[in-house]
């Protein structure tokens, strides 16, 4: 566990025992996460108001947003709630539904208002908030943004039985997948060309460039301004590779492999399965287009049939999985020698 002036490699180092790849990302959220709770501190030093950096995540599903900000949580023992932005949008009560939102952050904080009101609120699907196409601004996810944007900046929210809440220094992280948004920065973006590009370095810096997002490209997706001025922080999170996706099964601390790994153990069997079983979930995961959602789905319905029959036969004392497609061998303990 880290504290709250944990450094941003010490956050990152953390991060990376739960949340693979994403480096970039892991790295902006680790630099804001240490600046927020520097300037929290300064301010309280200095009776000065905080300046709010909330920071906005953009990447596919199942690519590890929530993920990322729920380990951070844990990390530095925060609170942590999330909440979707679309349930926001079809209430017509945004107010009710946020005060709900923020009272699951006292709930997690023990009833604890000082540590809710340092906590990290994760709102997900913030771009289904945009007008719909074609249409003039004005909807229900315009009028969402504005509430949204009143607790984000600070205020000061009423959770009945006369306890108030105050936003000021919660972090709020927002998450989305945008959809079209390539397109728009594409169609923004000038050609850097002309830019020798012989180095892999130089390369890199000109992605960095050319996927930069610009508060403009927010509002062409279709966000209000004043919303994406609030969110000058922005992570973009990568679509998952097969090698990813093969390491995500195997490697962080609680990884669905070594979850099962223990079962099995528990019940006396060592539980062994060959690298191409995980390449052939990952195939299969990225055919599903979920990101990482659907690996756990795909292991389980491995193992189920193997462990309806394990508990039931204590001479088995390993089972080998060699493909998705084959049946699994069962090593069976030699029989007790007679005397
Ligand atoms: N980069 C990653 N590293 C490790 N696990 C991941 C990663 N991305 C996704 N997962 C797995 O997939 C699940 C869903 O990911 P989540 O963080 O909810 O995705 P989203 O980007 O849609 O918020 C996680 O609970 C985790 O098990
Ligand atoms: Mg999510």
């Amino acid at each position: 566990m880290l504290d709250e002036s944990a450094t941003p490699s010490a956050i990152v180092r953390y991060l990376d025992q739960y949340v693979i790849g994403q480096d970039d990302a892991k790295r902006i959220v680790a630099v804001a996460v240490y600046t927020h709770y520097r300037k929290i501190a300064r301010a309280k030093l200095e009776h000065v108001p905080v300046a709010k950096s909330n920071v906005l995540l953009i990447g596919p599903s199942g690519t590890g947003k929530t993920l990322l900000c729920e380990t951070l949580s844990h990390a530095l023992a925060l609170p942590f709630v999330t909440a979707e932005a679309t349930s926001l949008a079809q209430t017509r009560y945004v107010n009710e539904e946020i005060e709900a939102v923020l009272q699951r952050l006292v709930d997690k904080a023990g009833g604890d208002i000082e540590r809710a009101q340092r906590g990290i609120v994760f709102i997900d699907e913030i771009d289904k908030l945009k007008a719909p196409d074609g249409q003039p601004r004005g909807g229900s996810g315009e009028s969402v943004q504005h509430a949204l944007l009143k607790i984000m900046e600070g205020s000061q929210v009423k959770l009945g039985a006369g306890t108030y809440i105050d936003t000021t220094d919660i972090l709020f992280v927002c998450g989305g997948a945008f959809v079209g948004l390539d397109e728009i920065i594409a169609s923004q973006t000038h050609g850097y060309g002309f830019i020798a590009t012989t180095s892999g370095d130089n390369q890199r810096i000109l992605d960095r460039l050319n996927t930069r997002v610009k508060p403009t490209d927010l509002f062409t997706f279709g966000l209000i301004p004043e919303f994406t001025g609030r969110l000058p922080i922005m992570a973009r999170f990568a679509e998952l590779s097969r090698d990813m996706l093969v390491r995500i099964l195997t490697e962080p601390k609680n990884s669905i492999y070594r979850q099962f790994v223990e079962i099995f153990g528990n019940e006396g069997v060592e539980l062994k399965v060959a690298a191409r079983v995980f390449e052939q979930i990952a195939e299969l995961a990225i055919e599903y287009k979920t990101g990482a959602r659907s690996l756990r789905g795909i292991f389980e319905e491995l193992l189920t049939p193997i462990l309806y029959v394990v508990p039931d036969d204590p001479s088995i004392r390993e089972v080998q999985v060699a493909s998705l497609f084959n049946e699994p061998v069962f090593v069976r303990r030699a029989a007790e020698p007679k005397a």
